[in-house]
């Protein structure tokens, strides 16, 4: 039987104003695991990383999408071999649980001559995020699958809608602390005043606008959330520090990485995102907090799969 090698992107959820809406893929880090089609039935799970994440496949990200798309799949008899080499920390908010989904079934489809379609198995790797979260969204899942930049219109029913990819730098600070996305969820308010869901649609269609037209001064004007970030920035140590600090260094905006804590900022320059980088260590070496920082671009190709 075949084996395969999948990398799936790290992903950035909601860009600053599109809670659940809007994401795009990294170029780094990357999840890494390998995958065997076998003629028996089952899921086995295996890690060759040290996060202690469950191996048995219905309290596993990975095993829940995998096991959707097996019930979909004709042939009964068919069974899935996983070993997950995790690089993307769970709790980081750069789409680790997505990236283990969304790698999984997409090698899975590799491997039974692309079976599925694209939305398919942004469809199955969604179960793997009702697991993790509570919740079904796709503003990880998707770019994960497509690459790029994705709109998530909506996810009942599906309509993805990739979207224009302007040459962008993305600087990442990962602050060693673990935020669930559960429990950043849970904090929010369910119910948004008339006056900042205006406010947040124009930032929306002010940044879908300026990706299509290369406006880096739209793009800017646009990454502004008024109401997630107020809220959630609070788990985060030195939020509003390490973002003014990215802005006088020329980035053009940036703001939580999903459900955090992870910081991200766009930058125009590859220089200019180099030098935020250096502004984020700075700013958390001073206060004595571990962290990881990436500086990448975006992925436009979404998971990679490579023959063993
Ligand atoms: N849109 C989701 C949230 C992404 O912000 O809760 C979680 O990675």
């Amino acid at each position: 039987m075949k084996k395969i090698q999948v990398l799936a992107p790290a992903t950035i959820a909601n860009l600053v104003c599109g809670f659940d809406i809007l994401g795009l893929a990294l170029d780094a880090p990357n999840d890494n695991m390998e995958i065997q089609l076998r003629n028996t039935p089952g899921i086995t799970i295996t890690h060759s990383d040290a996060f202690g994440l469950p191996t048995e496949p219905t309290q596993n990200v990975a095993g829940v999408a995998v096991q959707a798309l097996l019930d979909a799949y004709p042939n009964k008899n068919i069974g899935v071999d996983i070993v997950i080499d995790k690089i993307i920390k769970p709790g980081s908010g750069l789409g680790s649980s997505a990236a283990s989904a969304a790698g999984a079934v997409a090698g899975v489809n590799y491997l039974l001559d692309h079976f599925f379609t694209k939305e398919a198995l942004v469809q199955f790797a969604m179960y793997g995020e009702k697991l993790a979260s509570g919740v079904k969204h796709a503003d990880n899942i998707a770019p994960c699958i497509y690459g790029g930049i994705t709109l998530i219109k909506s996810i009942f029913p599906l309509d993805i809608v990739a979207l224009h990819v302007p040459k962008l730098y993305v600087t990442v600070v990962h602050p060693q602390i673990e935020v669930k996305t559960s429990d950043a969820r849970q904090i929010l308010k369910k119910e948004v005043a008339l006056k900042d869901a205006i406010k947040q649609w124009g930032n929306i269609a002010g940044l879908v606008a300026g990706l299509y037209k290369e406006d880096y001064e739209l793009i800017s004007r646009s990454l502004e959330d008024v109401l997630i970030e107020p809220i959630r920035s609070i788990l985060i140590p030195c939020f509003d520090e390490i973002k003014k600090a990215a802005i006088n260094c020329g980035a053009l905006g940036g703001g939580i990485s999903g459900s955090g804590p992870s910081i991200f900022m766009l930058s125009k320059e590859a220089i200019t995102a180099q030098q935020v980088q250096l502004r984020m260590q700075e700013i958390y070496t001073k206060i004595g907090l571990q962290h990881y920082t990436y500086c990448t671009t975006i992925n436009t190709n979404g998971i990679q799969i490579n023959e063993l």
